[in-house]
């Protein structure tokens, strides 16, 4: 077990000096919705094969894993998908993770439809934080971004009971698609205002290979910000910490918050301090990589914690990945040729 680990080394800083402090742990490649810029319905259908079991990590595995990246530096993990909730009884995971202590910040990502039914059980397993997505309160544009004909009340009511249970703030994030939902960011923006809840408002990314992603889909952040300030005036706050991905802005009635995830106008891979580990035991140091390493092969053909660790050090002290700030110089050209990991399969 990793809390054996006697000698605690933090792995390497990458070859941008970036320390390796965040792990985003993808416990499912499946969703119960169908978002088209993540999963279209009609490549994803019913007959589309998901991971076997056997090729998912257990929750064993994913708790020793996430030991060695706690000892070598990992302060903050994430649990995503796909969705979540979908993995059975993903609340024994987080009972599994809450004992490390180094793990200061524990928290998931979830579409919220499923959340009513397991707030209070992810609190009481030791879930510190949430964060739920949702792109439109406008029922027909959620209604299309989600795939599936799925209304908003279901996620609403998720929300309700995440807060009844005691989550404060939670973050909402919508990704902005221009010409889909951007005509919806201010009312979003102003049924959270004043309830201490955080929108977080996402620039359409190019992840993954199957969104036909464009730059003229993407609405720039600066504009996000002045449709919002128009209506409701908001300020620049100082980030909560070094390499915080949102930037954060304030109601200047004191109202609250919002923050915007400027990845394609205003990359931020400078301070990138993210692992992901795919479904599949995957180590991904990019969301936009082309693959992974397996560490899963390893660990079950026998590897020892010192063995996994230096395997993850390795790869961390060679990574040298930017991609959204290359993209900013380089152009987009190669979104549609280059081979990419989807985004369902390493969370976002
Ligand atoms: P907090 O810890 O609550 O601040 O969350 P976070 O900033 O880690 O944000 P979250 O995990 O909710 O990520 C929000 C969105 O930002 C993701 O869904 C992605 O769309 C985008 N994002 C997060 N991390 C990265 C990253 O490393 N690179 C890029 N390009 N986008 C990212
Ligand atoms: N661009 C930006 N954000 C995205 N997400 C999924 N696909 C994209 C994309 N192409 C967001 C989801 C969710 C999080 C896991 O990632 O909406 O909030
Ligand atoms: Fe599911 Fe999230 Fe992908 Fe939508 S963006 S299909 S909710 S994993
Ligand atoms: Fe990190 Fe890659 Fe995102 Fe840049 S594009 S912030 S390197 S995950």
């Amino acid at each position: 077990m990793a809390s054996q680990i006697s000698t605690r080394q933090t792995a390497a800083s990458d070859q941008f000096d970036r320390p390796l402090r965040d792990l985003r742990i993808s416990v499912t490649d499946r969703c119960n919705f169908r978002c088209p810029y993540c999963m279209p319905a009609e490549i994803y259908g019913e007959r589309y094969e998901f991971l076997p079991r056997d090729e998912l990590l257990t929750f064993e595995e994913i708790a020793r894993l996430t030991g060695i990246f706690v000892d070598l530096g990992v302060t903050k993990a994430r649990l995503t998908g796909g969705e979540p909730l979908i993995r059975a009884d993903v609340t024994r995971l987080i009972r599994m993770l809450t004992p490390f202590n180094a793990l200061a910040d524990l928290t998931m990502t979830t579409n919220g439809y499923l959340l009513a039914r397991f707030a209070q059980e992810l609190k009481e397993a030791g879930l510190g934080r949430i964060t739920v997505s949702l792109d439109s309160l406008d029922d027909e544009v959620f209604r299309s971004m989600n795939g599936r004909n799925f209304d908003t009340a279901p996620v609403l009511e998720g929300i309700a009971a995440a807060e009844k249970a005691g989550f404060s703030p939670i973050k909402i994030n919508a990704v902005v698609q221009k010409g889909v939902n951007d005509h919806t960011i201010v009312d979003l923006a102003r049924h959270f205002k004043g309830t201490g809840h955080i929108v977080r408002f996402i620039e359409f990314m190019d992840v993954g290979t199957l969104n036909h992603w464009n730059m003229s889909q993407v609405m720039p952040a600066a504009e996000i910000v002045r449709m919002i300030c128009e209506e409701m005036p908001i300020e620049p706050v100082e980030p909560n910490y070094k390499g915080e991905v949102a930037r954060r802005w304030r109601y200047v009635d004191g109202d609250g918050e919002i923050g915007i995830i400027a990845s394609v106008s205003e990359p931020f891979c400078g301070a990138c301090t993210r692992a992901r580990l795919s479904t599949d035991g995957r180590l991904v140091t990019c969301l936009f990589a082309a693959g992974g390493t397996d560490l899963r092969g390893p660990m079950r053909g026998g590897a020892d914690d010192d063995e996994l660790k230096k395997l993850i050090a390795g790869v961390w002290s060679d990574r040298r990945d930017r991609y959204s700030m290359d993209r900013s110089t380089l152009g987009d050209g190669d979104g549609a040729t280059r081979s990419r990991i989807e985004m369902y399969q390493i969370g976002g």
